[in-house]
């Protein structure tokens, strides 16, 4: 499939578009397979990287990775890690000093008493939402997403012959369920909910009261909450809303999440996932966790002890306070050309904003911002239907001054689009 085609995932269409090998003298691949769809993000990334090596000057705008990398201390760490020693599995579940590790951090940043056995750390916040999937979902099964939202959510639903029950949602409601909403799509088939809060791609958190609200309706219907909090740690307080994580009203939820973010550690491929106390889901998500990987990078297992130091916390406060100040540059910058935010973001490192004032449709917008002003966006539909053709993503985890020479191109360039 080419990365301009508009099929939506898990619908008759996504199977029209299946493919199968280009050699015909190779089986046929999977359903699964042949229906996965691409990241769409990633063709403008790859796009703008072929144009930056031909030599031409691209503000990439379009990846949600901070560009601060691991603090120094989880560096350090890891080069002690490769002196020699055997570096074994660890258990599937974890080294039990990281998973202590990050009870503790539960505790002191968010005053919750989670027990350690209760956390699995996995291959990346993916890992995690991939366990939580086959935990949860049987073939037919429902789960209820907002659209827009990440989109491998959506994949790793069809994956397991789920169905996706996509909610549009709106500025109204921040981008994110609510109770009303999340009734009004429910059927005796709804088997999960999924919420990401700091979403991706609106960076907006959901209200925690609104949380409880989603979360007690799913629970006394007898459904799981999934809570992917990839972006919590980076969220902040603006303009009243609760921001809390989901432990702290439903313990019974499934939380997902990931170093990769605020912890700089992208590549490093680490998360972990939080699981309700109950011995007979804990002993199946380490027989899945066991299957699927064994047990997840051992090195790295090892440095991410070192996150937790006072002067790696402190660091990653740091930067996430520079996440605020670029976050000012981008809003003020966006409302200045003529392309406010609806909501602003208070979390993660993306704006979401319209540009149907334009004329043109996201996904022509990132062609032509990318050609002509040289500016790599994300056009919205990677993350649903609902905004697909209305909104754009920019990620601001780029430096100040990337920020504001983008925005500066992308005002210079708006009017010609009039001309
Ligand atoms: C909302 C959300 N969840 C999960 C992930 C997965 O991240 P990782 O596997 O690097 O932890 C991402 C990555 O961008 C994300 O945006």
């Amino acid at each position: 499939m080419t990365s301009g085609e508009a099929t939506q995932p898990g619908t008759a269409e996504s199977a029209v578009a299946a493919t199968n090998p280009t050699d015909s003298s190779l089986p046929v691949m999977s359903r699964r397979a042949r229906e996965a769809q691409p990241f769409r993000a990633m063709v403008f990334g790859a796009k703008a990287d072929e144009m930056i090596a031909n030599g031409i000057d691209v503000i990439k705008l379009s990846l949600g990775e901070p560009d601060f990398g691991a603090p120094p201390a989880v560096r350090d760490a890891m080069r002690e890690q490769y002196d020699g020693r055997a570096l074994p599995y660890t258990a599937a579940m974890g080294l039990p000093e990281l998973r202590r590790a990050i009870a503790d951090f539960y505790r002191e940043r968010h005053g919750l008493d989670i027990d350690p056995r209760r956390i699995v750390i996995t291959s990346g916040g993916s890992a995690a939402l991939l366990l939580a999937t086959a935990l949860t979902v049987d073939p037919g099964d429902e789960v209820i997403i907002a659209d827009p939202s990440y989109p491998c959510n959506r994949e790793l639903v069809n994956s397991f012959e789920g169905r996706v029950v996509d909610v549009p949602t709106s500025a109204a409601t921040r981008f994110h369920l609510n109770r009303e909403l999340v009734a009004a799509h429910w059927s005796e088939r709804t088997k999960a909910v999924m919420i990401t809060s700091p979403s991706n791609p609106t960076g907006t958190t959901i209200d925690f009261d609104v949380l409880r609200g989603v979360c007690d309706w799913a629970r006394e219907h007898g459904a799981w909450r999934i809570v992917d909090e990839t972006y919590l740690d980076l969220a902040d307080h603006e303009d009243g809303v609760d921001v809390r994580s989901v432990l702290a009203c439903d313990d019974g939820a499934i939380v997902c999440n990931s170093f990769s973010k605020f912890f700089g550690m992208t590549g490093w491929r680490l998360g972990w996932a939080v699981i309700p106390d109950d011995d007979a889901v804990l002993a199946a998500v380490d027989d899945l966790a066991t299957n699927y990987y064994l047990c997840a990078h051992t090195p790295t297992q090892h440095a991410a002890l070192a996150c937790f130091t006072p002067e790696s916390l402190a660091e990653c406060e740091r930067r996430r306070q520079e996440l605020l100040a670029r976050r000012r540059i981008v809003i003020d910058g966006l409302k200045r050309i003529g392309l406010p935010v609806e909501v602003e973001p208070n979390g993660a490192f993306y704006a979401y904003f319209n540009i149907s004032s334009t004329g043109l449709d996201a996904w022509t917008f990132c062609e032509r911002a990318l050609d002509e002003a040289h500016v790599a966006l994300t056009p919205g539909r990677d993350f649903g239907a609902a905004t697909a053709d209305t909104h754009v993503r920019l990620s601001y985890a780029a430096s100040r001054e990337a920020l504001a020479e983008g925005l500066d191109r992308l005002g210079r360039w708006l009017p010609t689009l009039h001309a």
